[in-house]
């Protein structure tokens, strides 16, 4: 269960990109948003993959937005980034951006966090390598996801009590 490794932020980055095609969108020409969400869970379980070379699950995500609608031909970028690490868990912050592709305008559509779990063969958590904080917006990533980890915890701490009643 050990695991004394590090890795840096920048060796797990994942930057994809995907276009917006008929099938993907209502009839506004705009896109459902379980497509997006499925592009984040992949960006971002890729990153976890990089991260700890082992299985990995997604366990929640939470503060998922869904700023401006993305439409219909869009070129649309994924990047996610593991924020944070905790034992058995990361924090992976994922981030759409919508590109025109006639005029290169570019807009922030959607973000997320995803919390991943490593796992092995019989789905047990196991030991993520520890993520080493560099540049000052790493950093500043990085303590934020550690309060947003601790606001998990008591959450479910809580609904847990609750539930017990
Ligand atoms: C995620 C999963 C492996 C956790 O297993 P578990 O036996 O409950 O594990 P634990 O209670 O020991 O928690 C392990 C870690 O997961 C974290 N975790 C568990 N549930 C969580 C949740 N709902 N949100 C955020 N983190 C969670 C814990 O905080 C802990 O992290 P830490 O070791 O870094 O402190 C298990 O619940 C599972 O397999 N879920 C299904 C995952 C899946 O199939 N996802 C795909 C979409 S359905």
């Amino acid at each position: 269960m050990k695991n004394e490794s590090t890795k840096r932020i920048k060796d797990s980055q994942v930057e994809m990109t995907e276009i917006v095609l008929p099938q993907d969108t209502n009839s506004l020409g705009t896109i459902f948003g379980g497509r997006v969400m499925q592009w984040m869970d992949i960006g971002a379980a890729i990153c976890g993959f990089r991260h700890c070379r082992t299985a990995v699950v997604t366990a929640s995500v939470d503060r998922l937005t869904f700023l401006v609608p993305l439409k219909i031909g869009h070129i649309v970028s994924v990047r996610a980034s593991v924020n944070y690490t905790a034992k058995t868990s990361m924090e992976i912050g994922v981030r759409v951006d919508s590109e025109e592709p006639l005029t290169g305008k570019k807009q922030h559509c959607s973000s997320a966090y995803f919390t991943f779990v490593a796992v092995n063969e019989a789905g047990k958590p196991i030991v993520v390598p520890s993520v080493v904080p560099v540049t000052a917006e790493e950093k500043r990533r990085f303590e934020a996801a550690k309060k947003r980890r601790q606001e998990r915890l008591t959450m479910r701490e809580h609904e847990t009590r609750q539930s017990r009643k």
